[in-house]
């Protein structure tokens, strides 16, 4: 099949950053996984569904009606690129992506997005689940405290509110849920080279991604 670049990780690790400028370098196409989880999240909230509600979940996340266009992120029709980077949603991903019927409906619509010359895809089940033939798997990692000050970067130039205090508190919360869900738990591929991004520029990143892609 046509070669796969798995980027998988913690919440604000680099990933996205990481994984959409070495898809860039190599000309591949993109998946940023955690996205389909905030729309699902995003949808589901919309309709008033709980977050424990494994199979009205599941219905939503096999039937959303999105698209990927550049940077852009579209929901039946509309642009939420911003709506769905709020930290409320990201919470909510994280609360609905332990339901395995949640994770089954999404598995085949990640794996679409295979397609020539290749892929680079991030998230946190990207080596261990959805391409375990991926040519390349890599696993970033970062302090909690680096990670947090990367996302409130990230918050305060999307315009979003945010504190230092209450962000340490979320990382904590989602990687506790991602480490200890029983479905696809956040954990290096066996064959996953490990990055520590706590004191690495992303062009650092970024050029021993392609390093380990070109050996
Ligand atoms: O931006 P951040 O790294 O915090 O999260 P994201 O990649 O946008 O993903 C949002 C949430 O979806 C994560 O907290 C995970 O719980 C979940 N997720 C997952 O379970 N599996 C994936 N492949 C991607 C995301």
């Amino acid at each position: 099949g046509h070669p796969v670049v798995t980027i998988d990780g913690p919440t604000a690790s680099g990933k996205g950053t990481v994984a959409s400028r070495v898809a860039a370098v190599l000309g591949f196409h993109l998946l940023d996984s955690g996205a389909l989880y905030r729309l699902t999240a995003l949808a589901s909230a919309r309709q008033g569904v709980a977050a424990d509600d494994a199979e009205s979940l599941a219905g939503i996340a096999a039937t959303l009606d999105i698209r990927f266009t550049g940077n852009d992120v579209v929901l039946d029709g509309c642009d939420v690129s911003h709506e769905i980077r709020a930290e409320a949603i990201g919470l909510r991903a994280s609360a609905i992506a332990v339901h395995g019927p949640v994770r089954n409906a999404l598995f085949a619509r990640q794996r679409a997005f295979r397609e020539a010359p290749g892929l680079v895809a991030d998230g946190r089940d990207m080596g261990t689940v959805i391409f375990p033939d991926a040519r390349l798997k890599v696993f970033l990692t970062a302090s909690v405290e680096a990670r947090a000050a990367r996302r409130l970067k990230q918050l305060s130039d999307k315009g979003f509110s945010a504190n230092m205090d209450d962000l340490l508190k979320d990382l904590r919360e989602r990687d506790a849920r991602d480490t200890a869900r029983t479905v696809a738990p956040l954990k290096p591929a066996a064959d996953a080279f490990l990055l520590d991004t706590s004191e690495m520029s992303i062009e650092t990143a970024v050029d021993a991604v392609i390093g380990w892609y070109r050996r």
